[in-house]
């Protein structure tokens, strides 16, 4: 579907998430930081609390019903509406915070529910755990590897709380180094793509390494649209930020003369949306 777009000689393959069982590439991380935080004995007694746009919401409310935990979420109103109600019926329980004030305002109060309560609640803190690029590390990297057959010479993938592109990124380059790495954000604050972050103008996440990531690229929602939308023409349904994604991933394609396989990562799917 990229024929035409991308010189010849250029293959784009795209890393489908939404075949998780949560949804979306946001269950690696969930289920590495809920297994490790029962295992180390950090939510006895305790409820689960995390901000998210919403996957990690679905993510961590599917597997703490699996695990038996009570899970509370913050998530900004708005276009995530579809995942509040997943997540409620696997259990969880679900705290709307205002649109304008994006995840990072949904962060701010989890924080602060936290401070005042620290008996009560389990923060995972997907924008500060290392388990969260570790799961990609662990599994997302090893995957593309293996299914690319090492052929893979660029990796490209949207940022959130950068787990993805970072995780994925540090294993892609342990074992090749020549593989680049490319972060995709929002070309501005106001242009907002669902599960995006545009960095300049955000709370920086801890886990965010810039030594993994050759290059940033900037993308606008509109551009995601054209491809989300051509994506769909060919009977595949992702959300909007794999639309932003494989924009940035074309661009590369376009621009990298050393482009040969370049991986995008898409993940989720349009129903969801
Ligand atoms: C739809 C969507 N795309 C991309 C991302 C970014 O992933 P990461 O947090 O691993 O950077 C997220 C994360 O919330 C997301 O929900």
């Amino acid at each position: 579907m990229v024929k035409g777009y991308v010189p010849d000689g250029v293959l784009i393959l795209a890393k489908l998430e939404k075949f998780n069982p949560g949804g979306s590439s946001k269950d690696r991380a969930a289920t590495l930081m809920l297994l490790e935080a029962v295992r180390r004995g950090y939510v006895d007694g305790k409820t689960v609390i995390e901000a998210s746009s919403g996957n990690t919401a679905v993510s961590l409310a599917m597997v703490g019903a699996s695990l038996g935990l009570r899970v509370l979420l913050f998530v900004p109103e708005g276009p995530s509406g579809r995942k509040v109600e997943l997540a409620k019926e696997f259990g969880a329980e679900v705290v709307l915070t205002p649109y304008d004030e994006g995840t990072d305002g949904a962060l701010m109060r989890v924080r602060s529910v936290v401070e005042e309560h620290p008996d009560r609640y389990y923060h995972p803190d997907q924008y500060n755990n290392p388990l969260n690029p570790l799961a990609h590390y662990l599994s997302t990297g090893p995957e593309i590897w293996r299914q690319t057959s090492g052929s893979i010479t660029h990796f490209v993938a949207g940022v959130g709380t950068g787990g993805t592109v970072v995780g994925t990124g540090r294993y892609l380059k342990e074992v090749k180094p020549s593989v680049r790495v490319i972060g995709v954000q929002p070309e501005s604050p106001e242009d907002r793509i669902p599960g995006l972050k545009h960095l300049p103008t955000s709370v920086r996440p801890g886990i965010y390494d810039d030594s993994v990531i050759d290059l940033t690229v900037n993308t606008s929602s509109d551009e995601g649209k054209e491809w989300r939308e051509r994506l769909l023409r060919h009977g595949l349904s992702v959300g909007p930020s794999s639309g932003a994604a494989l924009s940035a991933a074309v661009k590369v394609a376009n621009s990298d003369p050393e482009a040969r396989v370049v991986v995008v990562l898409f993940p989720d799917g349009g129903e969801r949306y």
